[in-house]
């Protein structure tokens, strides 16, 4: 995570799907919320490309890290319409309950190992971490139809 990636994280340069990959919308760039939550981002490709906030792979890639074998997310990635509408249940986000509140997922996340984050270095990420910006960047909280690049501030 704290790598200097001149020319960007390669886990960016492609989409995987359950057949061959595509580009990558955010090649270049490191990884962000929507690289495994897409929406419009390939239409320019397909018509038929086009997301509700998930991917197309089985299990989404995510950035390497060394000391740790972990290449993908365990799970595949959802689709995110109306995942954090009100409800007369208890609100609990991820298929094992891992986040009962969007904010601590947002944190969690932005923290954890889809961004690139060890678990023996996740207090130190969130000390850097700008949360008041990490709230602004779930997609689910704010509709934007922008390029979600949530930043954290590495030295
Ligand atoms: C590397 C891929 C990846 C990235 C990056 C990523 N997600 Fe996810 N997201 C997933 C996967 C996979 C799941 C399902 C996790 C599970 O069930 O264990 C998920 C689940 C979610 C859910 C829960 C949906 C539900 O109904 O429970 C929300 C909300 C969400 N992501 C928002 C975000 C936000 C906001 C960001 C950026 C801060 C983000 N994701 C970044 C892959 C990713």
């Amino acid at each position: 995570m704290n790598a200097n990636l001149p020319t960007g994280d390669p886990v960016m340069n492609q989409v995987q799907t359950t057949g061959k990959p595509l580009p990558g919308p955010f090649r270049g760039q490191s990884m962000n919320c929507r690289q495994c939550h897409l929406v419009d981002d390939l239409k320019p490709l397909s018509r038929f490309y086009v997301r509700s906030y998930c991917d197309f792979a089985n299990r989404s890639p995510i950035p390497a890290r060394d000391g740790q074998g972990l290449e993908t997310t365990p799970r595949n990635s959802p689709l995110l319409v109306n995942a954090t509408l009100t409800r007369d249940v208890p609100q609990i986000f991820h298929f094992d309950g891992e986040f009962s509140t969007v904010e601590d997922l947002v944190i969690g996340t932005l923290t954890g190992p889809n961004f690139g984050w060890l678990p023996t270095v996740t207090i130190t990420a969130r000390i850097r971490l700008p949360v008041p910006t990490a709230v602004a960047a779930c997609p689910t909280a704010r509709f934007s139809w922008a390029p979600i690049r949530p930043f954290l501030l590495l030295s």
